[in-house]
């Protein structure tokens, strides 16, 4: 037996709603690139153990993180999910539906820096956050998240090892730097307390503190 399979056997619980999730995003030929099942349990796990009641998602694809997530709130609890693509944000909102957490959550199609403007002019506020788009923007995200986190807020990324190459002086693609970026100002940020956390390919977790 490997390590993930006594984690999945032990600890991880995918049932059958998850993994018909992702048979569905491989049947319509839409990209697998939805978190592991270790990421997705910790992504869960996070949200309960933080009592978060209103997170943002930017990166929905078909829904799969975001039901790990949605899993994680509390009655009245709200997920925003933020996609580039419509015909993704259908795909998501019908496995959301499927898995029963339809009044939980809401999308907003479009890049992810216009709605993430967009909810900055609303005076939009959450307590989680989970980055799993473009990496170029991480960057970018990062400043967002901070201008819409409540105060205890937790801002987690996914990729952020980026399969090594974070940390491999050769690699130099936009995305690789972009994520570097990203780690040092995440580990460098006077008012965040954060840990990379090896799993899966890597995940980012920072708790944002205000110092007034
Ligand atoms: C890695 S997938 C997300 C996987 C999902 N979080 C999961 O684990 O089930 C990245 C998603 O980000 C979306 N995306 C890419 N660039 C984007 C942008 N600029 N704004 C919003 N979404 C974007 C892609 O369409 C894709 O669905």
């Amino acid at each position: 037996m490997s390590l993930d399979d006594y984690l999945d056997a032990v600890f991880i619980h995918e049932d059958d709603v998850l993994k018909a999730i992702k048979e569905d995003i491989v049947a319509r030929g839409m990209p697998a690139i939805f978190v592991p099942p270790l990421t997705g349990a910790a992504l869960h796990w996070l949200v309960r153990m933080t009592h978060s009641k209103s997170i943002l998602e930017i990166g929905a694809l078909g829904g799969y993180s975001g039901v790990w997530l949605a899993r994680g709130l509390p009655e009245g609890g709200r997920l925003t999910s933020l996609e580039l693509r419509p015909d993704y944000r259908d795909v998501a909102e019908a496995n959301l539906r499927r898995a029963g957490l339809a009044d939980r959550v809401s999308y907003r199609v479009g890049p992810a820096a216009d709605s993430l403007e967009a909810l900055r002019a609303d005076g939009a506020r959450f307590d989680f956050f989970f980055i799993d788009a473009d990496k170029d923007n991480y960057p970018l995200y990062l400043d967002y998240a901070l201008a819409l986190a409540e105060p205890g807020a937790l801002i987690t990324a996914d990729n952020t090892l980026q399969g090594g190459r974070v940390f491999d002086p050769k690699a130099q693609s936009s995305a690789v730097e972009a994520i570097r970026r990203f780690n040092q100002r995440v580990a460098e940020h006077p008012e965040l307390t954060s840990l990379l956390l090896p799993i899966g390919d890597g995940l980012t977790v920072a708790r944002y503190q205000p110092s007034v």
